[in-house]
């Protein structure tokens, strides 16, 4: 199968220009001006910008928490995910302590094989070391998965220690795997949670007023001191608040290896989201919560200056009927996590580019190519680039919409951007070469998105070398007009 999309304007990390791109199979083989071939079939992208597929370093899907399990699968939310521009996400495998990270592994391959609509790879929760974890690592990251999660939150569920994160971190490193963490303090969170609730403050925003930025803070220093002893690289996870960025900036400078990631929600939203009457504050109820608007500014700045590198969409959704509402009476009760990956580019285009906060190039930098660079997965994905997976998102920058759960294609009953009118809207999407969203239509197919071995972490994100390009193919029938 032969594609060309003709007339757009490509955008990379590092470039702006206008030309074609010619896709033979699920690869993109030739770019450059008025190509031509009379087999190819051709998709006008004048007037429309052409970025690499989004790729959401950071969701949530088909997972069971908070005494229930995402309103989103692998069908749905990579269906969503497509329509907001994103072709690969990389999802969270959780394990438990005692279980076989095989085992885990297994079940989470099942949850997406033959479902998900874009590619997708995982990351590996730990929950504990020992011997057996150890010796299963080696052949986890020999299976392309090149990314560890511990969670510093969440005490009696998901909570490890700093025992269990200096080993993981140790460990990840002796096999070239990266560590992420959700660095809250959750021992802090604990008591200030349990103090509320004798206090009979069983309201949605007692959830973040106990969960202050100085758990963040705190925690997110802890793992980078930890990160810098075992000299391991570090990433950390859903990154809210101005206390967490100082840390970071603090530990780049000094040329420790310790990466941040935000998401659009903290950007965009504020504490006083959980204060709607009705409960409906509980829509807004996940972890690190929603923080005081001055943290916006440093979000943003961190971003522009380099000190955050990514932005994930945190994607865990629950309907706000029969799920959120668990936690009527007592907001420990709520399920945390969002409905977020279907506006991620959406928001961060409008609220970034447009709004004069960022730069195109930024954009797709935090949005695709850092995450394809940290995670093991460029150039294969994360670029427009020959020899690149066809993974493409035509968006057309001047018209305006308004985001809306009517509209929205995650499989949720509310939207917590509900009302927000943003500029720009992604129109047609390839993945691997095959067009899944045209013209905002669906055309893509359950299993189509394939699992994508990761490679190990490298710093600079650069591929070890497997000699040259292989293209499939060749050029004939490729001529320039
Ligand atoms: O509230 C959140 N963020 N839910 C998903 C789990 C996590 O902490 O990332
Ligand atoms: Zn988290
Ligand atoms: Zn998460």
């Amino acid at each position: 199968m032969k594609t060309i999309i003709r007339g757009g304007t490509i955008v990379t990390a590092a470039d702006i220009y206008n030309a074609d791109i010619a896709i033979e199979g699920e690869k993109i083989v030739a770019i450059g001006q008025h190509l031509t071939d009379p087999d190819a079939e051709i998709i006008d992208a004048s007037g429309q910008y052409v970025f690499p597929g989004g790729i959401d370093p950071h969701t949530h899907l088909d997972m069971p928490f908070g005494g229930t399990v995402t309103a989103d699968d692998f069908v749905t939310g990579t269906k969503a995910a497509a329509f907001g521009g994103t072709t690969s996400i990389i999802d969270f495998c959780l394990s438990s302590k005692g279980q076989s990270l095989h085992d885990a592994l297994e079940i989470w391959r099942k949850k997406a094989e033959g479902k998900a609509l874009i590619d997708y790879g995982f990351h590996m929760m730990i929950s504990e070391i020992n011997e057996q974890v150890l010796a299963e690592l080696a052949d986890i990251v020999e299976q392309g998965i090149s990314s560890f999660k511990v969670f510093m939150a969440y005490k009696n569920v998901f909570q490890a220690d700093d025992e269990t994160l200096f080993k993981t971190l140790v460990r990840a490193k002796e096999l070239g795997a990266i560590v992420q963490v959700h660095a809250e303090n959750g021992d802090m969170i604990d008591y200030l949670v349990n103090k509320a609730l004798e206090e009979e403050k069983t309201e949605p925003i007692y959830h973040a007023l106990t969960r202050p930025t100085a758990a963040e803070g705190e925690a997110t220093g802890r793992a980078i001191e930890l990160a810098a002893l075992a000299g391991a690289p570090l990433y950390v996870v859903h990154v809210s608040c101005a206390e967490a960025v100082d840390k970071i900036a603090e530990a780049r400078k000094k040329g420790i290896d310790v990466y941040g990631e935000t998401c659009q929600q903290y950007l965009v939203l504020d504490q006083t989201a959980l204060q709607k009457p009705d409960f409906e504050g509980a829509k807004y109820v996940w972890s690190p919560p929603l923080r005081e608007k001055r943290n916006q500014d440093v979000l943003w700045n961190g971003l522009k200056s380099g000190i955050l590198q990514t932005v994930g969409s945190d994607m865990c959704s629950f309907n706000f009927n029969g799920q959120k509402e668990l936690g009527r009476g007592n907001f420990a009760k709520i399920p945390n996590g969002g409905p977020l990956i279907e506006d991620r580019l959406s928001i961060m285009y409008s609220e970034g580019v447009a709004a004069g906060r960022l730069s195109l190039n930024q954009f797709v930098d935090m949005t695709s190519t850092k995450a394809a660079k940290i995670f093991g997965l460029f150039p294969q994905k994360g670029t427009i680039a020959i020899g690149s997976d066809a993974d493409l998102v035509l968006f057309d920058p001047s018209v305006t919409r308004t985001i809306s759960a009517q509209t929205h294609h995650m499989n949720v009953d509310y939207n917590p951007f509900e009302g927000m009118e943003v500029q720009g809207e992604v129109i047609t999407v390839l993945s691997r070469g095959t067009c899944i969203i045209r013209n905002k239509t669906f055309v893509g197919k359950e299993g189509h998105g394939k699992y994508v071995k990761r490679h190990k972490y490298s710093m600079y994100g650069n591929t070890p070398a497997t000699g040259p390009v292989h293209l499939p193919g060749t050029y004939t029938g490729l001529q320039m007009i």
